[in-house]
C-alpha cells in the first residue's frame, strides 16, 4: 500500500527518554546519577520533549522524578504509563504536556509489545477520555497493524505510537529480510494511521543504525529513543549522543525530501 499524503511534513521532534538513568541510579539507591541532570542537559543539545515511564514497579522513574521533571524542564514532558487507576490518578495530577500509554507486565524487561487496543476499546476509550478534557495530548503505543490503528482512530486518540521494536530486533540479529519488512510494514502503517487523522510517533530500540528510514518516513512527527542514547552518552556523553541522533534525524530527512525540512 501506498498511503497518499493528508499531513503536511512538519519538522521531526526528538523525545530522550531518561528511564536508564534511573536504572544506574537505582543500582545503588540514593540520588545519583539524576535523571533530571540528564534530561537538562538533552534539552540544551537539541530534544524536543523528555519522556520518562513511571512502571508500576518503580523499577526505574520514581513518582519524586515526575515531580522534579514536571517543575524543572523547559521543553515538554511525555509521560508514559499504564492505562491504570492509580497512574491515571498521577497524570491527572501532573498534567503533562503529554501521555503515553503503553502494556506493562511485571515479567517484562522492556515493553515488548503495543497496547491490544482492538481488544479493550470500549475501557480505553473511557480510560483517555478524563485525560483529553485535562488537556494531555494523549498517545497510544501499539504495534504497526491495521486493526489496532483503526481501533485507536475508534476510541479517539488523537496520537499513536508505532513500536519499532522488531525491525530494530531484525537489524540487530543480522536478519534483514525480516526488517525490511518490518519497515515496509511501519511505512504503509504510518500512512494508514495520518489517513485516518491520527499523528504518527515512533520508538523503540531505535540506534544511529537504525533510526534514519525511520526518520525519513514523511508522517512521522515524532521519535522517542532512550536506551541505546543512554549507554552512548558512557562513551561520547549524553550531549554529544543526542546531537548525533539529532543529525541523522536531519541527514535522514533531507536526503528524502531536500534541504530545510528537518
Ligand atoms: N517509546 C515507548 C512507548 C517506550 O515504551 C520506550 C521504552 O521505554 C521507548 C519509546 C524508547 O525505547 P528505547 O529505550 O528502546 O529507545
Amino acid at each position: 500500500m501506498t498511503g497518499k499524503m493528508t499531513m503536511p511534513l512538519g519538522r521531526l521532534r526528538l523525545g530522550i527518554n531518561i528511564d536508564h538513568v534511573a536504572t544506574v541510579r537505582n543500582a545503588r539507591g540514593g540520588d545519583y546519577p539524576d535523571p533530571l541532570r540528564a534530561a537538562l542537559l538533552a534539552e540544551k543539545a537539541g530534544a524536543d520533549g523528555i519522556t520518562a515511564h513511571l512502571r508500576e514497579d518503580r523499577r526505574h522513574i520514581m513518582d519524586s522524578d515526575i515531580v522534579g521533571l514536571m517543575a524543572g524542564l523547559s521543553v515538554p514532558l511525555n509521560f508514559e504509563m499504564a492505562a491504570t487507576d492509580e497512574m491515571l490518578t498521577i497524570a491527572l495530577r501532573h498534567t503533562p504536556h503529554a501521555v503515553c500509554i503503553v502494556p506493562e507486565k511485571r515479567e517484562e524487561r522492556t515493553t515488548e509489545g503495543g497496547l491490544e487496543v482492538a481488544k479493550e476499546e470500549n475501557r480505553l476509550a473511557h480510560f483517555i477520555a478524563p485525560l483529553r478534557q485535562a488537556g494531555c495530548r494523549v498517545s497510544i503505543f501499539i504495534a504497526a497493524e491495521r486493526r489496532q490503528i483503526e481501533a485507536a482512530a475508534r476510541i479517539g486518540a488523537p496520537v499513536i505510537e508505532l513500536h519499532t521494536g522488531a525491525y530494530c530486533d531484525a537489524h540487530a540479529e543480522g536478519r534483514f529480510a525480516d526488517r525490511d519488512a518490518e519497515l515496509e510494514r511501519l511505512r504503509d502503517m504510518s500512512a494508514l494511521a495520518t489517513e485516518l487523522g491520527l499523528e504518527v510517533h515512533a520508538g523503540h530500540g531505535l540506534t544511529y543504525d537504525t533510526v534514519k528510514p525511520i526518520a525519513a518516513f514523511p508522517e512521522v512527527m515524532e521519535l522517542n529513543i532512550g536506551h541505546f542514547l543512554i549507554g552512548e552518552a558512557m562513551f561520547s556523553g549524553l550531549d554529544s549522543a543526542v546531537r548525533r541522533m539529532r543529525a541523522l534525524m536531519d541527514e535522514a530527512r533531507n536526503e528524502a525530501f531536500g534541504a530545510g525540512v528537518a
